[in-house]
Parts: structure tokens; sequence; C-alpha cells
């Protein structure tokens, strides 16, 4: 065998058990046994470079560097379905498919609606060429790279299995329950934000600029409709995919032919509760007119097909015994109550606690504790408690009453005129205020000091080594350790990367501050606008009022920071442990104002600048970018093929398109 046929046979039979594993979920080999054939093939792609191949299975691991997506045209539009919610919709939508077909019989096909993100594939030759997200369904980004990371999708699809020479796959990519929540642990255990559903992680990791951030989340993809110029055009759908499946993709699972109203009824009740045993999040189920000539037949409205329903499942919800309210106090002092109720099944997990948002809630519910209460679990994986069954209610039940007092630190409660929380004024004295002010001060998009977690700043408070951000400045290895030598390693560690935060630039030492509303991108605004810690201190009502961006409220907080004793107390000690009180040279040096209060819309695909770049030139120049065109939208900075819906829009509203050059030469003519 030549090194070339050894490379072919290797990447075959790798793609034959990755389908096993990934697809069929039935591996043959042991893990071991597949590792060894991987590294057989590596080894093998290193020596003979010229048989590289983008779809070889060796590719499934990802790189870490920075790509930007290219916006690309769909050969055919990514339209979306009509969404009904009840019997009476669907047997509308059955007696419009018979009328549409004149009285001819028909077969409804009946399948999940998967709930994450619609993807386009491509395959030429049987092998993937191209990935696109829906975008607007005139365009979306091409994921390719990041497509390729994702095991169930094949890269190359069966020999001799009989596909077309060219066609499309569309399905939707998911993050499974358990990726999503192994990822979301770990982003707690990091001190990140969490994913609110397995729908927004899916969705962050597919725009992910790092292929191997993908191949690390465990995506998988379930195609549910093939089309393209070779699809024979009598036939239908459901044998469509039947086949494609014997090509090697995931199809959707449980996919029916129903003739009556009553069977696509039936399928819907049996998948409503079975749906909680599928690995990944479905949202309701989809009906599609089988033959390929009766859709033609029915065609298509201006948005969606007339052949085809996607049916809502109802929110999960469950009725179970109210037992307690407690409460939470939050970094910004914000008091919220928690109901802590009688464990019960909803959506795949066991609930237990569901949020009540505010007073308000409480009061309109009526909650009364004993209740038995109704809660919901929708695409979010916080539930929340949608209503009371009075007809269980008893005399004897006490209203639920909110607290006065701060269940952390006994200060009493104030609520803020127009607001709709309570607050604990005590910011400077209440545990959970000053433990979440440090958690923030070292989360990711403040200084990043990525060795200490929500648990080490509860140990180091406990131990009473640190009482506010500046204390960690002054840790020492001695402090960390305490009694216990075993932790200097780990002590190193942490000392370090304190040390290194120093260098953090300034504008995120404004957001890490933790001032009330200025989140990421106000604390930009202010880094760029007044360029240093001392002119952001000294700054007036009206100096604020004039930033792009800062209203009233933001500025009226920001003055009050400055003008508490306490806040440039320990002002006074990161600046003296040399932390970062100014914008540094290079951002300086690049900076303008020639954009200064102008709303930048950046659209189409750009040769001199990437669009990240662009964003930060306009930025720089003073502007601000944003993602929609609306009325006070300055200029769209224009690159080649800008999407169809938005120069239209752009158009009816007036706004000026401003092309890539020009736009460059406005910079450097300074207006
Ligand atoms: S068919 C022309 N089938 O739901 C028909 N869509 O609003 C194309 N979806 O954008 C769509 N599961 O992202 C189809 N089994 C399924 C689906 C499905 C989920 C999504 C898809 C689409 C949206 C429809």
């Amino acid at each position: 065998m030549t090194p070339q046929e050894e490379i072919l046979r290797l990447r075959r039979e790798l793609e034959q058990h990755n389908y096993n594993y990934y697809v069929l979920n039935h591996p043959t080999i042991s893990d071991y046994d597949f590792d060894q054939m991987m590294h057989k093939l590596q080894d093998l792609e290193l020596f003979y470079p010229q048989y590289a191949d983008p779809n070889s299975p060796t590719q499934r691991v990802g790189s870490d560097l920075n790509q930007s997506f290219r916006s690309v045209p769909h050969k055919y539009p990514m339209l979306s379905l009509a969404n009904t919610y009840n019997e009476a919709d669907i047997r509308d939508f059955y007696e419009r498919v018979r009328s549409g077909l004149e009285g001819e019989e028909f077969e409804i096909c009946a399948e999940m609606k998967y709930d994450g993100l619609s993807i386009s594939l491509t395959y030429v030759d049987g092998q993937l060429t191209q990935a696109v997200t829906r975008g607007d369904g005139v365009r979306g980004d091409d994921v390719t790279a990041n497509v390729r990371m994702i095991r169930s999708i094949p890269l190359r699809l069966k020999e001799g299995s009989g596909y077309p020479h060219e066609f499309e796959i569309r399905g939707e990519v998911l993050m499974p329950w358990t990726s999503f929540e192994a990822l979301n642990a770990q982003r707690a255990k990091a001190g990140e934000d969490l994913f609110a559903n397995p729908r927004n992680a899916a969705s962050g990791t597919l725009k992910s600029q790092k292929t191997r951030i993908v191949a690390e989340r465990g995506l998988d993809a379930y195609l549910y409709y093939l089309l393209g110029d070779e699809i024979p055009a009598d036939s239908s759908h459901y044998e469509n995919l039947q086949m494609a499946a014997g090509w090697g993709f995931k199809i959707s699972q449980g996919m029916k032919k129903c003739k009556t109203v009553q069977e696509v009824l039936d399928f819907i009740d049996y998948w409503d509760v079975e749906r909680k045993n599928l690995p990944v999040a479905t949202d309701g189920i989809v009906l599609k007119v089988n033959s390929l000539r009766q859709q033609r037949h029915l065609g298509y409205t201006a948005k969606s097909p007339r052949w085809a329903i996607a049916y809502k499942f109802k929110a999960e919800r469950e009725c179970t015994r109210l037992n307690e309210v407690t409460y939470q106090v939050g970094r910004t002092g914000a008091v919220t109550p928690v109901a802590n109720m009688d464990p019960v099944q909803l959506a795949g997990t066991v609930v237990k606690r569901a949020s009540l948002h505010n007073a308000d809630v409480i009061r309109q519910l009526d909650l009364h504790i004993g209740d038995m209460v109704y809660v919901e679990k929708g695409g979010e994986i916080i539930p929340k408690v949608v209503g009371v069954d009075l007809s269980q209610r008893t005399t004897d039940m006490q209203p639920v009453r909110f607290i006065t007092t701060c269940p952390e630190c006994g200060t009493p409660l104030i609520r803020v005129e127009g607001e709709a929380a309570h607050y604990c004024p005590n910011d400077s004295g209440c545990p959970p205020q000053i433990k979440g002010r440090i958690e923030h001060f070292i989360s990711r998009k403040a200084m990043n000091i990525d060795s200490l977690g929500p648990e080490t700043v509860d140990d180091y408070w406990q131990r009473g080594l640190i009482h506010d951000i500046a204390d960690l400045y002054t840790l020492t290895v001695a402090d960390i350790c305490g009694s216990n030598r075993g932790r200097i390693k780990s002590a190193q560690k942490v000392v370090d990367s304190i040390k290194a935060s120093t260098q953090v630039p300034f504008e995120r030492v404004v957001f890490a501050l933790g001032i009330r509303f200025v989140g990421e991108t106000t604390a930009k605004l202010l880094a760029r606008a007044f360029k240093t810690m001392d002119a952001l201190e000294n700054a007036t009502l009206d100096q604020l009022l004039s930033v792009d961006g800062v209203g009233q409220v933001i500025a009226e907080s920001i003055i009050r920071f400055f003008h508490d004793e306490r806040s440039l107390a320990i002002l006074k000690r990161l600046r003296q442990a040399g932390l970062q009180m100014s914008l540094s040279e290079e951002t300086l040096a690049g900076q303008t104002n020639i954009l200064a209060g102008q709303s930048v819309v950046i659209s189409g695909v750009f040769t001199q600048h990437s669009r990240d770049e662009y964003k930060a030139i306009i930025e720089q120049n003073g502007g601000k970018n944003v993602g929609s065109i609306s009325k006070n939208t300055s200029f769209v900075l224009a690159g080649e093929n800008m999407g169809p819906a938005k120069l239209e829009k752009a158009q009816k509203m007036g706004v000026r398109i401003v092309g890539e050059a020009e736009f460059l030469q406005m910079l450097s003519d300074g207006n």
C-alpha cells in the first residue's frame, strides 16, 4: 500500500467510527484503538503534507487563530415557518392544504422542531464545501471552519451511497443538554456569565472566532430539509431524508407520515411527553406536506411555505407547594425574592426554587405560604412562578410579606422611586455585596484574574484576607497559604495573576470598578471621553451627560460613586498598586473625534480591514458601531455584497451609504 492509499484508508475507517459514535451512538471500537488510528493518520499527514485535506478527521481538533466570518448569499432563501399553538390551528392548516390540493390525497410528515440555530450545508462530490447560518434568510455567515468541528456532521459522505453530485441540506445545530450543563458548570467556576439556554450556548459557540472552542464544546446537528436541482422532482420529503441518513447524516428523530389530523394530534401528544427524554432541546413539531410535487403546487407566501407549519409546545408547567420565600442579595444590593417549593420534575430537571423577581410580582400573584403554585420553564433555565391554584388555598395560609431588612446584614431596605427592586444600602458592610463586587472585579471581561473564582473569593473573605478589591493587591503567598504549606504553588499563581492584572487597559479598569449602570460599553465610552481616572473622577454632571450614550441615570450614578469617600480610598490604593489609570499611549495615538456623535452600521464584505477592525476604527474615532439601521443611524459603512434587506432599509430611511474607500478617505481628511 502506498502512503497515499494508507492515508485514504485510515480516513475512511476513522470516518466510519466517527459515524458509529456520533450519529448512531453505537461505537464498535474502544477509544484507545480509535486514538491509535488517529495518531497514525496524524503522523502520516505530517510526513506527507501533499495529501493534506481540510475534510480529514484529523482536522477536527480546531485552532486558536482568530477568524472572521464572510457574509455569503444563500442559493435558495432560508425561510421560516408559520407558528401555531393549538389544535384548531392544526385543523385549519390541514383544511388549507386539502383545499389547496383540490381534494387530492396527501400525506403529512410530522417531525421534531429542534430549538437551536438553523444551518445550511452544501456538498459537492460528497464533500462538505460550505456551511452558512440563516442570517437574514437571504445572506448568512460562512461558518464552514466551525461546522467542520461538529462530529456528527459528515465532512465526506459514504462512498457509493448514491448522493447527488451537488445539493444542500439544512438542519439545526444544537448543544445537547449534557454539554450545556458541563459548559455552564465550568463557566460558573470561572466566574463567567452563564448561558441562559442551550440555544444561546450553541449560537455563541458557532460564532466563536476560534475553531478549537467549537471542537471542545460538543455541538450536535440534526438535518431536516434536503434541496437542490438534482433532487428528483417527484420524490418526497420523508424518503429523501431517509436516503440522506444513508449518506451519513443524522436526521430528525421520530419522523412519521400521517394521513389524518388525528394521527398528527396523536404524534404531538406522544412527543410532548417523550421529548423530555431526548438529548437536545425541542420546542415543537413541524408538519410538512410530504410530496415535493404537492409542495410546489401549494407554493409559498412572502415569508413561509404554505406546505409546512410549526406547532409550538406549551411551556412546561407543573403545580407544587410553596414552602417559603427566601431573599438573595446581589452585588448591587438588589434583593431578589426566591420561591422555595416541594421538588417537582420540570423539563428534564428537578426544580425546587424559582425566581419571584420583586415585590410587585409577589403582590400581583397574591402569594400565600402553602399555596399550590404553577411553575413554568420556557426557553430559559431559571423557572418562574406564573400563577396560584386558588381552589387549594385555605384560610389558615399567611400572605407573603416582603422583608423590610437585609437578610444578610440586617440593614433596613430601601426602594428607589420608580424602580421595582428593593435595595440594601449597606454596600460597604453587606457580605454578598462585597464578595459580588470582588467577583465582578476579577471576572474575565474586567480584570481577568483567572486564578481566582467565587469559591476562592469566599474562602479569602471568610479568612479575613480581603475586604475589598484593593486588598487583592497586597495579598502575599504567606497570607494565602496560612498554615497550609501545600498551597504554595497555587498561591504563587494567584499572586502572579493579580500582579499581571495591573497591565489590564484603563477602559477595563473603569468597568471593573463596578459602578452601578456602567457596563462594558459605557466604560469604554467613558475611558475614551475622559482619558484618565482623574478626569473621570472630577467630571461634572454636564460633562458626563455630553458623552454620547451616557444618560441621567448613569451620570448620577458615576457622580455618586466618585463622591463616596470609600470608593476614593479604594481608588487611591488601586493607583498605588499600579493599575492603569489612563488610556495607553497606543490607544491615545490613534484617537480622534472625527466621528463623534455618529452611529455607524457596518454591512457587507471588506477588503482593507476586517469588520472587527472597522468597528475598532469607528470607536477610536469617537463614533459608535450599532447593529441595525434606524432613523438615528448617521451612515452605513458598506462593503461589497451588502445585504439587500439592509440596502432597502437604508434607502427607505434616507440613510447615507458610505463605501470602504470613501470612509477611509473621510478619516484621513479628518471630516
Ligand atoms: S423546516 C422551508 N424542520 O424552525 C422549511 N425547520 O421557523 C424550512 N426548525 O428556521 C424549515 N426544526 O430553524 C424545519 N424539523 C424542522 C425544524 C425546523 C427546527 C427551525 C428552523 C426554522 C424554524 C422555522
